[in-house]
């Protein structure tokens, strides 16, 4: 068995991209491996600076996690702010990353490269330490647990890859004594594996085109229906590779239903609408029975904080152990 790890931001309630990219795969390998899964809500910190809101995210994140199956005596659940060696692990990451390196982290390039487009003489403008930092610190929440496979969407590879390299820049200042397992990343299969959000793009909070999981069965319709699609009329052939809806579709349909779906557009006669009704039923049909859930769970006194405060016992003797090598490893013990 390995040992399979992921997290996600507490930056609101997770959407159809994050269950695609990483809650599905990763609650598919916890059947026949270790895994540990966590709230990364020191990550969202530097974009959520609203305490309750926060709050509220954090439950919000850890109740997606059980209402979409996962078994909290199988799989390890736990906030990584429950776990101080994990920022105590990023201080000595830090001393054996190249800053150059991060100076090329696709996040941090993207937010200078929107300052240059406006013209800014401060590139760095609206950039905190904190998104600098990013990468170091998710390097430290997988070293941490010695994690061996990190199921994540595809928009993660940089940082998968960033972690192999600082493990490997530890392993050969510091490998006589203790060496990281290199990680390595899990990524959904195939074409459109990072989700479109409803204008297209990767579906993303910070784009605001995300279909929140488990959005009340009357604004979800709503939603679908505003989905952007062009005039084609209803009898008219249409092309489904380039529409959102149907992509969505593909992802959550039987594959005969997204066929059959497909040959109408094709054929024209299927208009954008009943496409659209189409995703919506489906999305319900799937989502529905977990939402109910997901309510019951964010209601005050549910099992979500005991179940919180367990896995947080259980990470955190894991994150001790691997400190207390790290530490004798550098000189620090
Ligand atoms: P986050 O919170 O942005 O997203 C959580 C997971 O969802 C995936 N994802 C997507 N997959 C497919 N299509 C999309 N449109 C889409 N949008 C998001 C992400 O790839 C991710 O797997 N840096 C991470 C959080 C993190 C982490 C970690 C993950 C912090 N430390 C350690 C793994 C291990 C992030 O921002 O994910």
């Amino acid at each position: 068995t390995k040992t399979y790890l992921t997290g996600i931001q507490t930056s609101g309630m997770p959407h159809l991209g994050n269950y695609i990219g990483a809650i599905q795969p990763a609650l598919a390998a916890a059947d026949s491996n270790e895994t540990l899964y966590f709230l990364a809500d020191y990550h969202s910190l530097n974009t959520v600076k609203d305490p309750a809101k926060l709050r509220e995210d954090i439950r919000s994140v850890a109740a997606t996690w059980l209402a979409c199956g996962l078994d909290p005596q199988r799989t390890v659940l736990y906030r990584q702010s429950s776990i101080p060696e994990v920022f105590e692990l990023a201080t000595i990451l830090a001393s054996v990353t190249a800053k150059g390196m991060m100076n090329r982290a696709h996040a941090y390039k993207a937010a200078r490269d929107r300052n240059e487009a406006a013209g800014s003489t401060e590139l760095d403008a609206g950039v905190n330490m904190g998104l600098f930092n990013y990468p170091i610190l998710m390097a430290a929440d997988i070293l941490v647990m010695e994690a061996d496979v990190v199921p994540v969407g595809r928009d993660q590879v940089q940082h998968i890859e960033y972690t192999a390299d600082i493990a490997g820049a530890f392993n050969h200042l510091y490998g006589d004594t203790y060496s990281f397992p290199i990680p390595e990343g899990s990524y959904p299969e195939g074409q459109g594996s990072v989700l479109p959000g409803v204008d297209g793009r990767k579906m993303s909070k910070s784009y605001d085109n995300h279909i929140p999981l488990f959005m009340p069965e009357n604004k979800l319709k709503k939603l679908i229906r505003r989905i952007p699609t062009d005039s084609t009329p209803v009898e008219d052939p249409k092309d489904p590779d380039t529409s959102v809806p149907f992509q969505l579709l593909t992802h959550f349909a039987e594959p005969e239903r997204t066929d059959a779906v497909r040959k109408r557009l094709e054929a024209g006669g299927m208009g954008w609408g009943e496409l659209k009704n189409e995703l919506f039923e489906v999305l319900n049909a799937r989502f529905g029975g977990m939402r109910a859930r997901y309510d019951d769970l964010m209601a005050p006194g549910s099992e979500l904080d005991d179940v919180l405060a367990a896995g947080a016992v259980r990470a955190r003797e894991r994150a001790r152990a691997t400190l207390a090598k790290v530490r004798r490893a550098v000189g620090i013990d």
